[in-house]
């Protein structure tokens, strides 16, 4: 079979030759890859610097993918720290990991939306105690799980959803997808009264939002849940004490660990239904995987999806 193969963290993947997989015990069953998404956590898994990565090479990288199983169900997988991972014409999963689609799914579609959707999906199931009637802030919301965000939170109720980014056409687009209101970071006092941020960028611009955001609450004992998932901006922010001490501000992480593996599972069956019934737009642009050295590293707004 052919597969894109990285040999060092610093290399790019190259499409090659790669032996097929083979099935060792009960738990794994090897499967025809259809779709698989280039996210953030691919790169990051890939070279080595996200927490969850195991550093070893060779390794085909690949976190997620839509695959055939050989009784011909389309299942959507997320595998786990593997040396053979989606991007490639077979791999090996661990069907538990899986869940079976809904027939006449694009596999195109699911591959780029699940693992942005996820994000603030579980965030607000799994993670922090949200309810319908709340307000909530989406700081980073052109990107793909931003604009997710909007509408995920749209469709769990939220009363008012404010979507903060720099890119003022990419804001004006989510008034479509259910945005009460689109701010520049300059104007993010505008958001001082809500009850939840999804923070996908971190870093100098999560810490200058704060002190502006908190101080103009209209009440400053409502609690503030801060939702740290990604950190586009910076790994690591520097946080003013007086952040933690002038408002009822908590700061919570949602990821891989801070939420368990079997939350992440359960949420996947009612999210790939609403993203096959087109309850949330997509964008996603199939590459063939012979592409991969290529788009690899290439800066597109759409999520990269290869097609072996
Ligand atoms: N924890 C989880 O469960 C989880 C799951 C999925 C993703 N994530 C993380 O979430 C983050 C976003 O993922 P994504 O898939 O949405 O990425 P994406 O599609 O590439 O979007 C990136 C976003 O960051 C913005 N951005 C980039 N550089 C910026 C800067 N210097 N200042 C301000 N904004 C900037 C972009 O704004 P423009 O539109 O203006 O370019 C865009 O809104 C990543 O860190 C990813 O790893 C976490």
């Amino acid at each position: 079979m052919h597969a894109a193969v990285i040999s060092a963290a610093d290399a790019p993947p190259v499409y090659r030759e790669h032996p097929d997989p083979t099935e060792h015990d009960g738990d794994e069953l090897v499967v025809e890859v259809l779709a698989a998404g280039l996210h953030h956590l691919t790169r990051s898994r890939a070279n080595g610097s996200h927490y969850s990565s195991n550093g070893m090479y060779p390794l085909v990288p690949g976190v997620d993918g839509v695959v055939r199983d050989r009784e011909g169900n389309l299942r959507y997988v997320v595998m786990d720290d593997t040396a053979l991972g989606t991007f490639a014409d077979h791999t090996l999963i661990d069907p538990r990991r899986s869940v079976i689609l809904p027939d006449g799914i694009d596999p195109v579609q699911i591959a780029a939306a699940m693992n942005p959707a996820m994000s603030s999906w579980v965030a607000l199931r799994r993670r922090v105690d949200f309810h319908a009637g709340q307000r909530v802030l989406v700081l980073g919301a052109t990107g793909n799980a931003g604009r997710m965000a909007v509408q995920i939170a749209k469709l769990f109720g939220a009363a008012q959803v404010i979507a903060a980014g720099r890119d003022t056409t990419r804001l004006k687009a989510l008034a479509a997808l259910g945005a009460d209101e689109t701010i520049t970071f300059d104007q993010i006092g505008r958001a001082a009264d809500v009850d939840v941020v999804i923070d996908y960028l971190w870093g100098d611009c999560a810490a200058d939002a704060m002190i502006p955001m908190l101080t103009a609450r209209a009440d400053r004992t409502a609690p503030l849940t801060w939702i740290q998932i990604g950190s586009i901006v910076g790994q690591t922010a520097p946080i003013p004490s007086a952040a933690l001490r002038s408002a009822r501000l908590q700061i919570v992480g949602s990821g891989i660990g801070s939420v368990p593996a079997r939350d992440f599972l359960a949420e996947l069956p009612e999210l790939a239904s609403a993203v096959a019934a087109s309850a949330i737009d997509v964008r996603a642009r199939a590459v063939p995987l012979a592409q991969v050295t290529r788009a690899w590293s290439a800066e597109t707004a759409d999520r990269i999806v290869f097609v072996p």
